[in-house]
């Protein structure tokens, strides 16, 4: 197949801010107690911190981690996870059945991301909690002291103030599963008051209020209007939540999902800026991604109901659903001028790219890759390719671009990188690049992921499924052409010379 995609430095979409690369670590199974801690394992730190983990974790290059949950936040009581650990209670999280001991709380995660190269995004309890201890919280973590909360820090060992700079206002409190759960107008009020108090505590926060825990959600749209017509002065992003599966074994209609996902986020800006318009403001909101991924795998795995990080969520990634990450990942990037935040969510065993064994071994899922590659290389601004290529109908949708494309490029470093999906499981392609006025570029690097069954998946004996690197794509003037195999994800990176 043959497919012409043309590149201009004025196709500009916007500044790329690099927390569209966060993830997400919630209590929930063995992502913290067997994913990012484990104080007996042999690799474990002075503070019980896997280094493997860590290690592969700033392969990722993930700018910010979101924390402590997800659905256990909702019933959380941060306070129980703070101060000497023999005096913390264990509770029973009701979000996921299981018990929670909370020898791991707020300042082990925040010594935990400084280990990683990374920033927390904190998410306060709006569930079963309100106002009053989400600001007590900002002000333990951010004051620098002579206050009651910010005193409690420091008498816990921890001097300087964290400066957690992003803050999520509860989660999904749209859901009937979130303990808690609120209509769009009683969670607009409290969502507006608690960011109002939390932000006159620290004024250098920002918040995300909670949109929908998914397009499919019932009050899809109706919620962000209600809820951001009460709080839109005081927050700063709206979330988004989108996981995907592939039951039905359709593997068309599963990698054209991303034209499901182009539809929700322009939906959601589209809300944001009806509510602007409505306000007659020139503050815009923007869009925080804050849970994405490709859940399914792990269905009903069964679990002991209340024992302690039992195996939850644990799925395993196949090939396919690398390509579909990598999709998503050029489909956010797509809207870098609206999407300034994205979480995938999980980062370490609990639908992850980062698979352990208690005691043992690590892994990296075959997702890891995708989201490493535009991770890494996805820095500047992104760049809105115009891509002429085949499409193919499908179960679900139609006129599905058998080529999914975008651009990112780094002036400074005077890097420009082509990042391509090509969805036919039959068919290679023929990439032809028009690189416009990019004169003098030239590829220094060219990777794929290709060749392997949908099905294929790594584990702690073999990962064989993993990026290889090609031949250099051949120049003719300022057209590149590099040639893309069946069912594959593809990474050219090019540099002036
Ligand atoms: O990431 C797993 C769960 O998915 C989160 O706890 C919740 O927010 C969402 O429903």
């Amino acid at each position: 197949m043959k497919s012409k995609i043309t590149l201009a430095k004025e196709f500009k979409i916007g500044n790329i801010d690099k927390r569209i690369y966060g993830s997400f670590i919630e209590h929930l199974g063995r992502a913290v107690y067997g994913g990012i801690y484990e104080p007996n394992h042999p690799l474990a730190d002075e503070d019980g911190f896997r280094t493997d983990v860590i290690e592969l974790v700033k392969e990722l290059n993930v700018p910010i981690v979101r924390y402590p949950g997800g659905n256990f936040v909702s019933g959380y009581n941060w306070e129980d996870g703070v101060g000497p650990v023999e005096n913390r209670p264990k509770r029973l999280d009701l979000a996921w059945g299981t018990t929670e001991p909370n020898t791991f709380g707020t300042n082990e995660f925040m010594k935990w991301c400084r280990k990683a190269n990374t920033d927390c995004m904190m998410a306060v309890n709006l569930g079963t909690r309100g106002a009053e201890e989400a600001r007590n919280l900002v002000e333990y973590m951010n004051h620098r002291g002579n206050s009651a909360w910010a005193d409690l820090r420091k008498s816990h060992g921890y001097n300087d103030p964290w400066g957690v700079k992003l803050w999520c206002l509860g989660n999904e409190m749209d859901g009937a599963w979130q303990m808690g759960a609120k209509t769009a107008i009683d969670y607009g009020k409290l969502a507006n008051e608690a960011s109002k108090m939390m932000k006159w505590t620290d004024n250098t926060i920002e918040t995300v209020l909670c949109g929908s825990s998914s397009r499919n959600s019932p009050t899809f749209g109706e919620w962000e209007a209600k809820s951001l017509e009460i709080a839109y002065d005081n927050i700063d992003y709206v979330s988004l939540h989108q996981y995907y599966e592939n039951r039905a074994g359709d593997t068309p209609s599963f990698l054209a999902k991303t034209l499901e996902l182009e539809e929700f986020i322009y939906s959601v800006i589209c809300v944001c800026d009806y509510v602007k318009a409505k306000k007659r403001t020139k503050k815009t909101i923007n869009l925080s991604f804050d849970e994405w991924n490709v859940w399914y795998h792990s269905d009903n795995a069964p679990y002991e109901r209340w024992s302690y990080a039992p195996a939850r969520l644990e799925d395993i990634y196949n090939f396919e659903d690398a390509l579909l990450i990598g999709s998503m990942l050029i489909t956010f990037l797509r809207h870098a001028d609206r999407i300034k935040i994205a979480c995938l969510a999980q980062l370490v065993n609990v639908i992850a790219p980062i698979f352990t064994k208690n005691g043992g071994g690590i892994f990296k899922q075959t997702i890891f890759y995708p989201f490493e590659h535009v991770s890494n290389f996805g820095r500047g601004v992104a760049l809105n390719p115009i891509v002429d290529c085949p499409k193919y109908d499908c179960k679900e949708f139609t006129d599905v671009p058998y080529i999914d494309s975008i651009a990112t490029f780094d002036e400074e470093n005077e890097e420009l990188t082509v990042f391509a999906v090509n969805k036919s499981q039959e068919e290679g392609a023929e990439l032809s690049i028009n690189l416009m006025d990019f004169e003098g570029y030239k590829p220094f690097e060219f990777i794929s992921m290709d060749g392997y069954d949908k099905n294929d998946e790594n584990s702690f004996e073999a990962s064989p499924v993993h990026p290889h690197k090609n031949a250099l794509p051949e120049m003719d003037g300022n057209i590149m052409t590099a040639n893309v195999k069946p069912f594959s994800w593809n990474v050219v990176r090019l540099r002036r010379s």
